[in-house]
């Protein structure tokens, strides 16, 4: 059986408590959707949110975690902690993480690893840069990315992968939907488990939404910008249903 299409809110280091007002406009506008909903609010934000979400349909997860369960890592957040916080999603791999971080796919496989181990599901990011797109290297750099960053044992219970074109974060600029299509037609084929839900990510709105979701294989968004507005992620969440 296949899963329902996710919505993913992706808040980055944006929001404070005042902000969560907008969580809850959004969970009370739609108490029951047929997509699943979810939003990754700042690491301070987690706690607050779940809370918040408890008894609405929407789920609550981080944007990062530590491989390791514990010690001395300082700054950092355990896969356990997240749990604890009321998580059960974490984003891994994100390219503002593979960039401003140095993360390299071996890095991002081990988190993956201790997400599971925690019983998260990985919301695993991959995508091409600009540079590399021009350079006709997209599915190289992607088929890379993908089986770098998924230890064995991936699968639709465990994993979400999310295709987000670098130079489609936050620009306002996306992919044609041709573009689009080949790519999650290559990660439909070399995804290790058929049910895994691809996601399309970088600049999605209210107003091209429903283009990128009538797409073959695209499953559901990860929301950057958008995500931190009821209103507008309102509208992603209608398109997906
Ligand atoms: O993770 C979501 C993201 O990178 C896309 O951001 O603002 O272009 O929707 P945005």
């Amino acid at each position: 059986m296949s899963l329902r299409k996710l919505a993913a809110g992706n808040w980055k280091m944006n929001g404070r408590m005042p902000q969560l007002a907008e969580a809850m406009a959004l969970a009370g506008a739609h108490p029951s959707p047929t997509v699943d909903v979810l939003l990754c609010p700042p690491a301070t934000l987690l706690a607050p949110m779940a809370q918040a979400m408890l008894g609405s349909a929407v789920a609550v997860g981080g944007q990062d975690c530590h491989a390791a369960v514990k010690g001395a890592h300082t700054g950092d957040i355990s896969a356990e902690m997240l749990v604890d916080a009321g998580a059960s999603y974490v984003i891994l791999g994100h390219s503002e993480r593979r960039a401003d971080h140095g993360e390299t796919s071996a890095m991002v496989a081990a988190k993956v690893q201790a997400a599971w181990a925690a019983g998260l599901i990985a919301v695993v990011c991959v995508g091409e840069t600009e540079t590399q797109r021009d350079a006709g290297e997209t599915l190289a750099v992607i088929g890379a990315q993908l089986a770098g960053s998924l230890p064995e044992g991936a699968s639709a219970q465990n994993t979400v992968v999310a295709y987000e074109p670098v130079w489609a974060i936050g620009t306002g600029r996306t992919p044609t939907p041709e573009q689009i299509a080949e790519v999650h037609a290559f990660l439909r084929d070399k995804a290790p488990d058929a049910g895994i839900r691809l996601l399309y990510g970088g600049s999605v709105n209210p107003g091209n939404a429903a283009t990128i979701f009538a797409l073959a294989n695209v499953e559901g968004a990860l929301v950057g910008g958008a995500s931190l507005k009821a209103e507008d992620f309102g509208q992603i969440i209608a398109a997906l249903q």
